[in-house]
């Protein structure tokens, strides 16, 4: 087991926690989408934001975590066979799913807390509220929330087809990478 990157590989901390912050991206994107639907009578009608809320506390620690092993453990080196296109975007790209997925978890936590009351993390342990500006919060925050999370859907979509292309068109190593294949090995 690889526990930290190498100048050619990610470790296996850095690919579990790439996977498990997409999966949870995209299931947090059908539980919002979905629980803004229910009617008060549905039994989901409390639980689902419950969980939305808590999954998102939760999120954010892995992504604070993420941004913190990455300085102790820095990514891999592009391929050489990178353009300069590729790699500029690459750049781009990955600073702007760290950056937005901030502000979707930043903004969530807004909109809970607006009206004083804590987030309560499955019951577990409670995230107090800090910033309680009545009435604008809850709807400015709202509204970053929601393009946000379609931004990052979009724009995941995008990073994952260029994976994907990588793969199977130009037939590199980008994608077994982040599966945590060891390219020396044939
Ligand atoms: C919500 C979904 C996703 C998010 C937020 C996300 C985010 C990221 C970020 C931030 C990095 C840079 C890691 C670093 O250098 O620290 C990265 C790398 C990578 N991601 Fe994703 N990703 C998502 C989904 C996907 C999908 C669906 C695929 C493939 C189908 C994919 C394939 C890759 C690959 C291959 C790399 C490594 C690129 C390289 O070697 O430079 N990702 N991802």
């Amino acid at each position: 087991m690889l526990l930290k990157n190498t100048s050619t590989r990610f470790g296996h901390i850095s690919v579990l926690i790439h996977w498990l912050v997409a999966l949870a991206v995209y299931g947090m994107f059908g539980l919002g989408l979905w629980m803004v639907t229910l009617s008060y009578y549905d039994t989901w009608y409390h639980r689902a934001p419950e969980l939305h809320k808590s999954i998102g506390i939760f999120l954010f620690i892995v992504m604070a975590v993420r941004v913190i092993w990455r300085f102790i453990s820095p990514p891999p080196k592009p391929l050489a066979s990178y353009s300069l296109f590729t790699r500029i975007s690459s750049i781009l790209v990955h600073l702007t799913l760290y950056i937005v997925l901030f502000g979707i978890l930043i903004s969530g936590y807004l909109i809970s807390t607006a009206d004083g009351e804590a987030i309560s993390v499955f019951g577990w342990f409670e995230i107090p509220a800090t910033l309680t500006e009545q009435g604008i919060q809850a709807d400015t925050a709202g509204v970053i929330h929601l393009y946000f999370a379609w931004i990052v859907v979009v724009i995941s979509l995008l990073h994952g087809l260029a994976a994907l292309k990588h793969h199977f068109i130009d037939r590199d190593i980008t994608l077994k990478r982040m599966f945590g294949c060891n390219p020396d090995k044939k």
